[in-house]
């Protein structure tokens, strides 16, 4: 066996390179699902509906269907049948979906009808005829609702009470001790591009061109679903307007594979922005109480962080809020437990930083009102409890630089000599003025992935995964991991990706598709390279030949001796005196169990914020964030700002914007569009700067890379609210923080 040795820092990973589809994007020449159009293609629209609760007694089917230019309207009545019920939840990682099974309305937007048309207008005008009439049931929306249960289980399966330490004990030898609880509302997803497919049969053979985030885990389902062969369904999704947790499950676009099959014509469905705000899942409200302890010199004696949210009458996702509890801050005694209540929405799901989103706001204000009433500057608290292992477990951490987060984001905010107390600071103008900090923090996973690699006589390479591009810039980090696994500049690499026929990249989730692809990526191309070095250093005319034990690397198109840079081989060389087109590699990806069973893997990072308040209007503007966050290797540092830029102001979102209201009677969103939904504009967004603090993490996978994606909310939203105490004295504890609360 030849050794490869491998070469860090090279040319490509690392380099803060420009998105390889950027110029595609900007030009409006990328292509997103919706923007397919098939020849005889009909398009199709859902009718959702307008009660929360109760059954469909009529549609007016007949009136939609005399509609000029409609050829088709599906109802409980007319679906095809599927294979697998839509509550079945026997496929691994499924959602129950509501796919026109019968007459019950379980939430207000759940789709009760699909017209299909020539054309998206006549669909549209179709659908409004329908004029659905309702037995409507009386509904329950909000968390003040009876009959809390524990649920069995959180997030993806975790238990939903975890104890270390005394709690008993713990509250007990405190001689400071805090008791809040903190509210964050209904958040609905918002990407760019809404929900959307356009779906073509040919026999049981399907053709999808639809946005997901996991290519295997569509085809399973559907597979399940239709009856059909999963390597029958051919998905491609090159491009997606965003994703943030809402398209790892197909939910809704069934409707138009539904359709399609009914007409036997390809069918298009997008998602109007209203309908966003129902069957594509959301973020779960929550009451969270946290009761800490500490000692007379600031140590937490108790942490204890119970959740009380929400999950629908059918289903039963439940917001793991509570765990950066588990990790965050070290104290003797910690417990986090859970109850939830069945309300008349859709069922919650994944939404990016799902758990840590809410949880840590709620524990970084709980962590401010302790410091607040010991007294300490809230970073010295924090730095007073700083978890050396993993409190929970009691594992050591595989990486963690939050220290250097902390004293790097200090230094550049300028956080030192900040006055313990609220309303000691204004601007020019006479506004207050507050600084605040918050943790950030988010789990480093693992997921499964395959890559296939290649090395062609021309001396260029190929390199293809079925990964997921959601606009973060995928496409270009991987091509950078591929070039250096292969030892040439990203230009020679062709990248092939975004189709569900390549490899399976598991799932662009959790933050961890460029640990888990690229793990996989990086071990394809050093198998490809090593098959090429077999071949020269058995190869008498070759320069390398012999040098088995000495080793080579793979750097600019050549093998090169180890030990003797004059000493090389060009790929093109080799394959063409070897008589052969390309050699191949192909790697994989999954969870270290053995790793992962030694050492605690988060992200971790500190946010510092300030904001300004009008003390006679109450007007509340954020005017600068620093971020300082480490997460292992960074592939592309002008990805990763991107990526923390946005976390960021999504942060800044959750503290002051966000909030879907609902009409308590009726059970419907009341702001279902993104003029009352709202959502920071660019005024509402000020400097921001994130800070890469290094970190070298050696187990938490082959490429060192923890996740960049979630993390940048987690400490933001906590940031902003304890800048707001610290410049009003208000302590808010319900979020978005209403301008009415600081008044
Ligand atoms: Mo993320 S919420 O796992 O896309």
């Amino acid at each position: 066996m030849v050794e490869v040795h491998r070469l860090r820092h090279g040319s490509n990973a690392g380099q803060p390179i420009t998105r390889r589809d950027g110029l595609l994007k900007v030009t409006g020449m990328a292509r997103y699902a919706a923007d397919n159009h098939p020849p005889g293609m009909l398009h199709a629209v859902i009718a959702a509906a307008r009660i929360a609760r109760g059954r469909v007694a009529a549609l007016d089917v007949a009136a939609a269907r005399a509609h000029p230019g409609v050829v088709q309207v599906m109802t409980p009545g007319n679906r095809p049948a599927l294979a697998l019920h839509p509550d079945d939840k026997s496929v691994p990682f499924s959602f129950r979906m509501d796919l026109l099974q019968d007459d019950r309305v379980r939430y207000a937007g759940q789709p009760i009808a699909v017209v299909i048309a020539e054309t998206l207008e006549a669909a549209t005008e179709g659908a409004a005829l329908l004029a659905p009439r309702y037995e409507a049931e009386a509904v329950e929306v909000t968390l003040d609702a009876p009959g809390a249960f524990v649920p069995e289980a959180v997030g993806v399966g975790a238990p939903p009470e975890e104890h270390h330490g005394d709690m008993a004990a713990g509250l007990a030898a405190a001689t400071r001790r805090i008791e809040a609880t903190y509210e964050t509302p209904m958040q609905f997803h918002n990407a760019m591009e809404p929900h959307g497919v356009v779906a073509a049969w040919d026999g049981d053979a399907l053709s999808l061109d639809m946005p997901t985030q996991g290519f295997a885990l569509t085809q399973m389902r559907l597979a399940a679903m239709f009856g059909i062969p999963a390597e029958g369904i051919h998905i491609r999704s090159p491009f997606l307007g965003g994703g943030f947790g809402s398209k790892l499950l197909t939910g809704p676009q069934v409707l138009g594979i539904l359709a399609a099959r009914l007409v036997g014509q390809p069918v298009k469905l997008v998602l109007t922005r209203a309908q966003m705000y129902g069957p594509v899942t959301h973020r779960a409200p929550t009451r969270q109480t946290l009761r800490l302890g500490a000692a007379a010199d600031g140590a937490l004696t108790a942490l204890h962080h119970h959740v009380r949210t929400a999950t629908s009458r059918f289903d039963d996702f439940i917001e793991p809020a509570a765990g950066a509890s588990h990790t965050l801050y070290a104290a003797p005694a910690i417990a986090t437990s859970y109850e939830a209540l069945r309300l008349d929405t859709g069922t919650p799901g994944f939404m990016r930083a799902p758990g840590e989103a809410s949880g840590s706001l709620a524990l970084e204000v709980a962590m401010d009102e302790m410091a607040q009433a010991c007294g300490m500057d809230p970073l010295d608290f924090r730095l007073r409890n700083y978890a050396e292992v993993e409190p929970i477990s009691g594992k050591p951490f595989s990486s963690k630089a939050l220290r250097d987060c902390y004293a790097e984001g200090a230094a550049r905010f300028g956080w030192a000599g900040r006055p313990l107390a609220p309303r000691s600071m204004r601007d020019a103008e006479g506004r207050l003025v507050g600084w605040g900090i918050g943790t950030a923090t988010f789990p480093a996973m693992m997921f499964q992935a395959e890559a296939r690699a290649e090395i062609r006589r021309d001396g260029t390479g190929l390199v293809e995964t079925g990964a997921h591009d959601m606009g973060q810039g995928a496409w270009t980090a991987f091509a950078q991991i591929a070039a250096e696994s292969l030892g040439l500049d990203i230009g020679q690499v062709e990248f092939r990706s975004g189709r569900s026929d390549l490899p399976s990249a598991g799932i662009a989730g959790g933050s961890a598709h460029t640990a888990t692809a690229g793990s996989a990526i990086q071990a394809a191309g050093e198998q490809a390279i090593a098959r090429l070095a077999e071949l020269a250093l058995a190869d008498p005319r070759s320069p390398l030949f012999g040098a088995d034990n000495i080793g080579v690397v793979a750097r600019g198109g050549r093998l090169v001796r180890w030990d003797d840079e004059s000493r090389r081989d060009s790929f093109a060389d080799i394959l063409d005196r070897a008589g052969l087109e390309s050699v191949e590699g192909r790697g994989n990806a999954s969870a270290d169990a053995e790793a992962a069973s030694r050492y605690a893997m988060h992200s971790h990072g500190a946010v510092f914020a300030e904001v300004t308040v009008d003390p006679d209007l109450g007007q509340l503007r954020v005017t600068r964030l620093v971020g300082a966050f480490a997460a292992g290797r960074i592939i592309n540092p002008r990805l990763v700002k991107s990526q923390y830029y946005g976390g960021m102001i999504w942060g800044v979102s959750f503290a002051l914007h966000e909030r879907a209201a609902l009409d308590h009677r009726s059970g419907r969103v009341m702001n279902a569009d993104l003029g009352e939904y709202h959502v920071p504009v660019n005024a509402d967004i000020p400097s921001i700067e994130a800070i890469l603090v290094e970190e070298e993490d050696p187990h938490v996978n082959a490429l060192g890379v923890k996740g960049v994606g979630e993390i940048g909310i987690t400490g933001t939203a906590g940031a902003v609210a304890n800048a707001i105490w610290h410049a009003t004295g208000v302590r808010v504890r319900r979020f978005p923080v209403a301008i009415e609360a600081l008044m």
